[in-house]
């Protein structure tokens, strides 16, 4: 195979992200490629404390996003990085677009802010394709009420993930190349054929 990808996985809680995630990876190892799967919040043994702090404390939304970039700061350089340097790919359960997507569009943190941040933490790097799990809110919200322990972010009301997900379509709009949308109110079958679409791509 050629050069290591770094993928990334995105979109609002309920989505079906998580399955999809498997589905692919597993996909990718029967074809043999070498693949690392980590994700955001956390990656790391600092990350994962980060992760335990923000997704229960409540904060100020500029204090989240600085969290946010700090766990993904030691992610990039201890593990995204010398996988794909050893020509190991990676997937990534979540990365930047989270952060404009929840704390940009979720919280109204301003997008130079973030921006700023992103240049600092990885300005180098940046994901060569990102599959972002489209949903209507009121199924994500339906499928979300099956679990029993929600975190702070998936307790937020609907209207905050209607502005968490069109910041999600809005970072599409910018650079559709890097993103493949994946329609995720579909059925099971339905998704990973569009996964499958993805990978026979790639
Ligand atoms: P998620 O990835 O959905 O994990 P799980 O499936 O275990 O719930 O949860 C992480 C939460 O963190 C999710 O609600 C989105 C949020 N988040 C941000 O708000 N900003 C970020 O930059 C990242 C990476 C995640």
């Amino acid at each position: 195979m050629s050069k290591a990808r770094f993928i990334t996985f995105e979109g609002v809680d309920g989505a079906g992200k998580s399955t999809g995630l498997e589905w692919f990876a597993n996909a990718l190892r029967e074809r043999g490629v070498d693949l690392l799967v980590t994700r955001e919040p956390g990656g790391t043994p600092l990350g994962e404390k980060l992760r335990e702090l923000v997704l229960h404390e409540s904060m100020h939304a500029e204090t989240e996003a600085m969290l946010m970039f700090a766990s993904r700061r030691e992610h990039v350089e201890q593990v995204i990085r010398p996988a794909l340097q050893r020509g190991t790919w990676v997937i990534s359960d979540r990365f930047s677009d989270a952060s404009f997507a929840y704390q940009g569009g979720g919280r109204g943190v301003p997008v130079a802010k973030l921006e700023q941040l992103e240049q600092w933490t990885h300005g180098d790097l940046q994901p060569d394709l990102t599959l972002l799990f489209d949903i209507p809110i009121e199924v994500a919200r339906e499928r979300l009420s099956n679990n029993a322990s929600l975190d702070k972010f998936e307790r937020e009301k609907g209207e905050f993930f209607d502005k968490v997900r069109q910041a999600y379509l809005a970072r599409v709009a910018r650079t559709p190349q890097r993103y493949a949308v994946i329609r995720a109110e579909k059925s099971l079958n339905e998704v990973q054929q569009q996964l499958a679409d993805i990978l026979a791509e790639l």
